[in-house]
């Protein structure tokens, strides 16, 4: 176990749906803090740019229209092992198959519009922190 820090994306579909409170509730009331937090409504640039990774993937174009359709909520999770613990609020990508009681399985409409996004790693979490993210922006909580 160790204090780790994680990205997590409140996705257009979440800030529409006025769940702001309700997902960063789940949060705070899991063991995890939030060393920063900013709404923000992305361009082209900042959403192919975040998900490059995915940029070969059928689904890509369709992923930067979605997350470019409103605005979205960016924070930095910290605590005990904040990446899986993030990962198991959110529940799988596909809300079809996310555990009962999660983020996913209780408000997403699909794979695409589903609702949250977290860091899936340690590697991907520093990268994904430091692309919203200066360090003088984030408040350690620990
Ligand atoms: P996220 O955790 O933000 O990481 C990449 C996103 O791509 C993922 O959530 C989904 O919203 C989206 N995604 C993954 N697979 C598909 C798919 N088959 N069709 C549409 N979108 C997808």
């Amino acid at each position: 176990m160790s204090i780790q820090r994680t990205l997590s994306i409140i996705k257009p579909d979440g800030v529409a749906k006025n769940l702001v409170g309700e997902i960063l509730g789940r949060f705070e009331k899991n063991g995890l803090r939030i060393a920063g937090t900013r709404m923000q409504w992305l361009s082209q640039q900042e959403a192919e740019g975040f998900y490059a990774v995915h940029s070969e993937r059928p689904f890509f174009g369709e992923l930067v229209e979605y997350m470019t359709s409103g605005p979205v909520v960016i924070s930095v999770l910290e605590g005990e092992d904040a990446i899986s613990r993030n990962r198991e609020l959110m529940g799988a990508t596909n809300p079809a198959e996310a555990a009962p009681g999660t983020i996913r399985a209780d408000f997403a409409d699909s794979i695409g519009v589903n609702t949250v996004h977290g860091s899936d790693a340690e590697e991907t979490a520093a990268v994904e922190v430091a692309y919203f993210f200066r360090s003088t922006e984030l408040c350690a909580r620990g």
